[in-house]
């Protein structure tokens, strides 16, 4: 195990939801990947989930863009990389996941959005997790959110977020009732900077190149499934639930 463990700092106090589990909720999901290209819908499926398990996002991509907005070192390296489409350092991503699973509210289970994204990382998480002191003491399962490259681009140009409550919308598919306006909060809604065609473009080129081999690597390890996301919301999460107990139900 990494001589890391316990390190603290600016790294990870953002970003991912502290939910409370559901009472008589004994179903134990553990941790949970979710795999895919830029917009494939990791996020809105994160989100849901989080309210079905009681069990938190860890989005690295949230956790970065936390670094950002509060100034720290990390962020202001972060944030040029972001922009340009590419990946932060592997050292840097594993310490802030290796210090927010320590957390306890990560011990029924936790749903990892956007890590691991290069084969380091993925063999990071494995050795991590192997670990008795983390728990619960369960192998991953991963999910991998397939959507054709096409329909990638409207989702990530139309993609508008609310700052307050972390709400995912979607000019063309999912857009608030008032135009600019969280449904749930009332907060102005705000737009990614690397939302951009040409961003987009650099973002899908690093995934082919580093992250599809991770997809792979979990596919390879079994307890691995593929998830249609080019269907409604609700659809695609109703197949990503099943495919959660199924594996689940396969991995005890
Ligand atoms: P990150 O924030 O992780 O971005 P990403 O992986 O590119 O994924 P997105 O957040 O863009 O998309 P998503 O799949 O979550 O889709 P969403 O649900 O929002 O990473 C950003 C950057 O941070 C990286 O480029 C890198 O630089 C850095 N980084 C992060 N993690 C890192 C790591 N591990 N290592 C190194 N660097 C790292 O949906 C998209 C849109 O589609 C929304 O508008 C939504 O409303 C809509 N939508 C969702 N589902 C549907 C549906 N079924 N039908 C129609 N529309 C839908």
């Amino acid at each position: 195990m990494d001589g890391a463990v316990g390190r603290t700092g600016p790294l990870t106090n953002t970003s991912a939801s502290h939910p409370t589990a559901p009472a008589g909720n004994d179903f134990l999901p553990g941790p949970v990947l979710l795999l895919g290209a830029p917009g494939v819908g990791k996020g809105t499926q994160a989100q849901l989930l989080v309210t079905k398990y009681g069990i938190p996002q860890i989005s690295t991509g949230d956790l970065l863009r936390g670094n950002i907005a509060r100034g720290t070192e990390l962020g202001i390296k972060a944030k040029e990389i972001m922009s340009a489409g590419l990946l932060v350092d592997d050292e840097i991503v594993n310490q802030m996941v290796l210090h927010r699973l320590q957390e306890k509210d990560t011990h029924r289970g936790y749903i990892l959005d956007g890590y691991p994204r290069t084969l380091d990382q993925a063999k990071f998480l494995d050795r991590t997790i192997a670990d008795p002191i983390f728990l619960p003491r369960l192998p991953v399962i991963a999910i991998s959110i397939v959507v054709a490259y096409d329909q990638l681009l409207q989702r990530i140009t139309g993609r508008r977020i609310c700052p307050s409550c972390k709400h995912i919308y979607n000019m063309y598919s999912n857009p608030p009732k008032v135009a600019g306006v969280c449904d749930l909060d009332g907060a102005s809604l705000t737009q990614r900077g690397d939302d951009t065609e040409p961003v987009f473009v650099e973002r899908m080129k690093t995934f082919d190149a580093q992250t599809a081999p991770v997809v792979a690597h979990y596919r390879n390890q079994g307890r691995f499934e593929e998830a249609n996301g080019d269907q409604g919301v609700e659809t695609v999460n109703a197949a990503i639930e099943q495919a959660i107990a199924k594996l689940r139900h396969a991995s005890h």
